[in-house]
């Protein structure tokens, strides 16, 4: 699949297939290409949690508590960062969370080209995904995402604005 097709296949997928689990080295290839992602100075402070243990996926489940909009996927990544894993530019602007969404971008593209489906999850109960998988406390929970086959592809991306409303030359 090239570049381009990756991006446009890649959606958010909420309704999964609940007794599939990828096979080990799709993980393991998903995973790696999240590890090759660039960070600031090169850090790489983002970790990497798979939950694949049932009795541990439905806790992480409740933890996300958007009980409406999904349905039981396999197995979970959970990515974390310490804030100190990164760094702080002339602005005052802590760079962690911006090396996390590139860690974790990587990470769901290259499920895609896997034929795996991911939906980064954002809202969940931070304090309870960290007891349940015994993160130490200076870390933060960044993104959680499912990872497994979908019940149903999706079709193309058709709700983004145009090029005209966001790209700009020369000036604002
Ligand atoms: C940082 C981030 C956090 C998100 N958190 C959630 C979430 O908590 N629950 C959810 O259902 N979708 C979540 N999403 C998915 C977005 O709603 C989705 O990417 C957006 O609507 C575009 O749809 P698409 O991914 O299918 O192209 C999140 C996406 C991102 C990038």
């Amino acid at each position: 699949m090239d570049f381009y097709e990756v991006v446009k296949k890649r959606r958010s997928y909420r309704f999964y297939k609940p007794d599939m689990i990828p096979e080990k080295d799709k993980v393991d290839r998903v995973l790696n290409a999240a590890r090759l992602a660039p960070t600031w100075a090169n850090m790489q402070g983002v970790h990497y949690i798979v939950v694949q243990k049932p009795e541990k996926v439905k806790m992480i489940w409740k933890a996300i508590d958007q009980k409406d909009k999904f349905s039981n996927a396999p197995i979970f990544i959970v990515g974390i960062i310490k804030e100190t894993a990164s760094g702080i530019n002339k602005a005052g602007i802590k760079y962690y969370t911006l090396d996390f969404g590139i860690c974790f971008e990587h990470l769901i593209l290259a499920a895609t080209v896997e034929g795996l489906a991911t939906c980064w999850i954002g809202i969940f109960d931070e304090e309870k995904i960290k007891d349940i998988l015994e993160i130490p406390k200076k870390y933060r929970v960044l993104g959680i995402t499912p990872l497994g086959y979908t019940i149903k592809e999706k079709g193309e991306i058709s709700d983004r604005l145009s090029l005209e409303e966001i790209v700009h030359y020369d000036k604002y």
